[in-house]
C-alpha cells in the first residue's frame, strides 16, 4: 500500500481527506479486492447514528488478507509463533499454510451448522490457532466475539449470552509463565446457563485432562484433519458485521462494540502501513492479546491485509525474566515492536541487567498503546530499547474507533514524550468544554471528539443501538464522544490526559468502576461500594474500591479476601481491587450521587484538594475515610 513520506506529504493527504473525505478513501478502497465495486461510499448521520461507508460493496476480507498474496507471497511467513517456554521450537506458518488451516477450519465451522452471521465465541490463549479461528469465521461471514482468556466463567457467560454464540473454540488449557491456566473448565462452568451454544471445539495446547461432553465438546485436532483445505469464501456485504468485541463502559454490562467488514478492512490496513512505516521485509511484533482491539486490528487483520511477517508471543514479559521480549526481539530480528506502557513501566522497575544482554540492533520502531505512556516511561524506551534511533509512535485510539486515530507517523511526524501527536488523515479531532462548546485554537484543554466518520467507527453496540446512541453521540450533539480528556499544545499536537468518564485504566485494560462496584455488593455482608482509579507505578490506574459492610468487620483481611474472590468469580482477575477500604459511609450529595472526584483525591492522598463538601449530605464521613490514610502515613 502506498504510503505517506514526508510530512508535507502528511499535511497534503489530511487536507484532501478533509476537502473530499469520500474521493480520499475511495482510493484506498480501490487498493482491495472487492466482489463487487461499492455504489456510494459514504452515508451518514451521527444523530440516530447509521453510519455505512462502501455501499452495496462486497467482499470476504479474508480474501484480502489470505488469497489475494498467495500468487507472490505463498512462502512468504504470515506468523511466527513464540511460545511461552523459551526452549520449545518457533513455528513459521506461510501465507499457504495460513490459507490451508483456515480454510479447514471454516470446513469444520459449516459442518457445524455455522452460518453467515452466526456469531461464534472465541476463548482461546495466543496461540496461532486462535487467530485462524477469528478467520476461519470471517471466511464464511460468521461473526466472531473473542473473550479474553482471563475472564471468569460468569463474564464468559454473559457474553456469550448477550450475542447467542452458536460454538465455543478453546483449548484445554493455557500457558501463562510458570502457570497453567484451565480454559475448557471455565467454558464448561459458563455452558451450564448458555442454551444458544451447539458445540464447542477444544484445540488441546497444555494436554490436561479434561471432560469431554459427548455430542457438544468436539475435538479440533480430529475435526481439522478431515477437513479439504480449501473453502469458497463467502462474499458479503461492506456493512456486515465482522466482529463483536465486548468493552467497559460507564455504566451497566461490559457492551457489544460491533464493527463491519469493508471500513474496518480499509482503515486498518491503512492507519498500519501509515503509523508503522512497514516495509516488505520487516518483521513486526505487537504483544497484545487478540482478546482486546489491539490483537484484532494489529495482530490479526492489519499486518495481514499488508502482507507483514508478524510475531504471535504466547508468554509474558517476565518469564522466564524481565529480558524476555529482547531475547525474543534479537531471536526473530523484530523491527517493529509495539507494546504498552504498563509492560514499559514494569522491565524498567526491573532494571537494565535484562535489557544489557541483549543487541536490539534489528529494531526500527517502537509503538505504544493502551493508555498515556508517562515521560519517564517514553525516555527509558527511548534510550534504552530503540537506542535514541527508532521513533515512538504513541498511537492512541480505542475499540470503539476499530483502528489508530491520533499518533506520529514513524520517522515523519516529529514525536515529544506523552503526546499521541496529530490525528491521521481522515481524522477530524475536536474539543470540547462540558456544554459542548468547541475549544478552538492551540493550548487548551477539553473533552475529546471526533466530528466526522472514519470507515471504522462503531457501528452499533450488539442487540442495543439506543445504548451505542446514548453511549457516544448523545453526550455532545453531532459529535462522536471518546470519553477522554485532551490537551492541544502550541504546535497542534495532542496529549490524551485519561478517562474523564467513570471508566477505569488498568494496566491498559479498560475497567468498569459500575462492574467492580457491582460485584462487591453481591457479598451479602456489602451494603453499597464506590470504586475509583488512582495512580499507580506500574498499572498507570490501580482499582481503589471502598465499601459500606452492614456489621462489625471494619477492616476484617477476611472480608477483603472474600470481596477479592467474588470481583474475580464474577469477573476476572484483571478487574480486582488493589485497595479495599471498609468505611461507615460514602460522600454523597443531598441528592444521593457519590462524590467520586472527593473520593478520588483521597486515594491519591490530596486530602489538602478535597474542593467544596459543604453540599455533601453528612461531612463526617470523609474525615472518617481519611482517618486510617493519616495514620498509615505515619
Ligand atoms: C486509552 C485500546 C493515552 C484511552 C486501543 C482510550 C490511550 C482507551 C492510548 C481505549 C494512548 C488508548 N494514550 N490513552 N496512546 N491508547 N488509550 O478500548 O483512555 O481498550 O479511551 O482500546 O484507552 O481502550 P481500549
Amino acid at each position: 500500500m502506498k504510503t505517506v513520506k514526508s510530512l508535507a506529504d502528511y499535511q497534503s493527504e489530511y487536507q484532501t481527506s478533509v476537502e473530499q473525505p469520500e474521493k480520499f478513501w475511495e482510493k484506498i478502497a480501490d487498493q482491495f479486492l472487492w466482489k463487487n465495486r461499492w455504489s456510494k461510499v459514504l452515508d451518514w448521520n451521527f444523530t440516530e447514528p447509521t453510519i455505512q461507508w462502501f455501499v452495496n460493496g462486497t467482499l470476504n476480507i479474508t480474501e484480502n488478507c489470505i488469497d489475494r498474496h498467495l500468487s507472490k507471497n505463498a512462502h512468504k511467513t504470515a506468523f511466527i509463533f513464540e511460545p511461552n517456554e523459551p526452549s520449545e521450537s518457533t513455528q513459521n506458518i506461510s501465507y499457504q499454510t495460513l490459507y490451508d488451516e483456515v480454510c479447514r477450519l471454516a470446513n469444520v465451522l459449516k459442518k457445524l451448522g455455522v452460518e453467515k452471521g452466526d456469531r461464534v465465541c472465541i476463548y482461546m490463549p495466543m496461540i496461532p490457532e486462535a487467530i485462524y479461528g477469528m478467520l476461519a469465521c470471517a471466511r464464511i461471514g460468521a461473526v466472531h466475539s473473542v473473550v479474553f482468556g482471563g475472564f471468569s466463567a460468569q463474564a464468559l457467560k454473559d457474553r456469550i449470552n448477550d450475542s447467542l454464540c452458536k460454538v465455543v473454540l478453546t483449548t484445554d488449557g493455557a500457558f501463562r509463565g510458570n502457570k497453567k491456566i484451565p480454559m475448557k473448565a471455565t467454558v464448561d462452568e459458563a455452558l451450564i446457563e448458555c442454551p444458544s451454544v451447539k458445540y464447542t471445539l477444544v484445540f488441546n495446547r497444555t494436554n490436561d485432562t479434561i471432560k469431554m461432553q459427548e455430542g457438544r465438546d468436539l475435538n479440533w485436532k480430529t475435526e481439522v484433519q478431515s477437513q479439504p483445505d480449501h473453502c469458497e469464501p463467502v462474499y458479503v456485504d461492506a456493512e456486515h458485521p465482522l466482529f463483536i468485541l465486548y468493552t467497559s463502559g460507564s455504566t451497566g454490562k461490559p457492551k457489544g462494540v460491533l464493527h463491519t467488514t469493508g471500513g474496518y478492512m480499509v482503515y486498518t490496513a491503512y492507519s498500519f502501513a501509515n503509523v508503522f512505516q512497514y516495509q516488505p521485509n520487516d518483521i513486526y511484533w505487537c504483544t497484545a492479546d487478540v482478546g482486546w482491539i489491539t490483537g484484532h486490528s494489529y495482530i490479526t487483520y492489519a499486518p495481514l491485509l499488508n502482507a507483514a511477517t508478524s510475531v504471535i508471543f504466547e508468554g509474558i514479559p517476565t518469564y522466564p525474566d524481565a529480558g524476555r521480549f529482547w531475547q525474543v526481539v534479537d531471536k526473530h530480528h523484530v523491527t517493529h515492536f509495539y507494546t504498552a506502557p504498563t509492560a514499559i513501566r514494569a522491565l524498567e522497575a526491573a532494571g537494565l541487567e535484562f535489557v544489557k544482554p541483549y543487541k536490539l540492533t534489528s529494531l526500527k520502531v517502537l509503538g505504544s498503546v493502551g493508555e498515556p505512556i508517562n515521560e519517564e516511561a517514553w525516555n527509558w524506551y527511548s534510550a534504552n530499547i530503540g537506542k535514541n534511533k527508532c521513533p515512538i509512535v504513541d498511537t492512541w485510539w480505542q475499540t470503539e474507533t476499530g483502528g489508530i486515530l491520533i499518533s506520529p507517523l514513524a520517522g515523519i511526524t516529529p514525536t515529544k514524550p506523552g503526546f499521541a501527536t496529530l490525528p491521521l488523515p481522515g481524522i477530524q479531532p475536536i474539543l470540547v468544554d462540558d456544554k459542548g462548546n468547541e475549544i478552538t485554537g492551540n493550548n487548551v484543554e477539553g473533552n475529546l471528539c471526533i466530528k466526522f466518520p472514519w470507515p471504522s467507527i462503531i457501528r452499533t453496540t450488539y442487540g442495543d443501538h439506543e445504548r451505542c446512541k446514548q453511549t457516544y453521540f448523545s453526550t455532545y450533539k453531532g459529535l462522536y464522544f471518546t470519553g477522554d480528556g485532551c490537551k492541544r499544545d502550541e504546535n497542534g499536537n495532542y496529549r490524551i490526559t485519561g478517562r474523564v468518564d467513570d471508566v477505569i485504566n488498568v494496566s491498559g485494560h479498560r475497567i468498569g468502576t459500575a462492574e467492580v462496584e457491582s460485584a462487591l455488593n453481591m457479598h451479602e455482608d456489602i451494603v453499597e461500594s464506590a470504586v475509583i482509579g488512582y495512580p499507580h507505578e506500574i498499572k498507570g490506574q490501580g482499582i481503589y474500591a471502598y465499601c459500606i459492610s452492614i456489621n462489625e468487620h471494619i477492616n476484617s483481611d477476611d472480608l477483603k479476601k472474600e470481596l477479592i474472590d467474588l470481583v474475580n468469580k464474577q469477573i476476572g482477575p484483571i478487574a480486582k481491587p488493589d485497595k479495599i477500604q471498609i468505611v461507615r459511609g460514602l460522600p454523597k450529595t443531598r441528592s444521593g450521587k457519590i462524590m467520586r472526584r472527593i473520593l478520588r483525591k483521597i486515594a491519591e492522598g490530596d486530602f489538602a484538594n478535597l474542593g467544596d463538601t459543604s453540599t455533601l449530605l453528612d461531612p463526617t464521613v470523609i474525615n472518617e475515610i481519611i482517618e486510617p490514610h493519616l495514620k498509615n502515613n505515619n
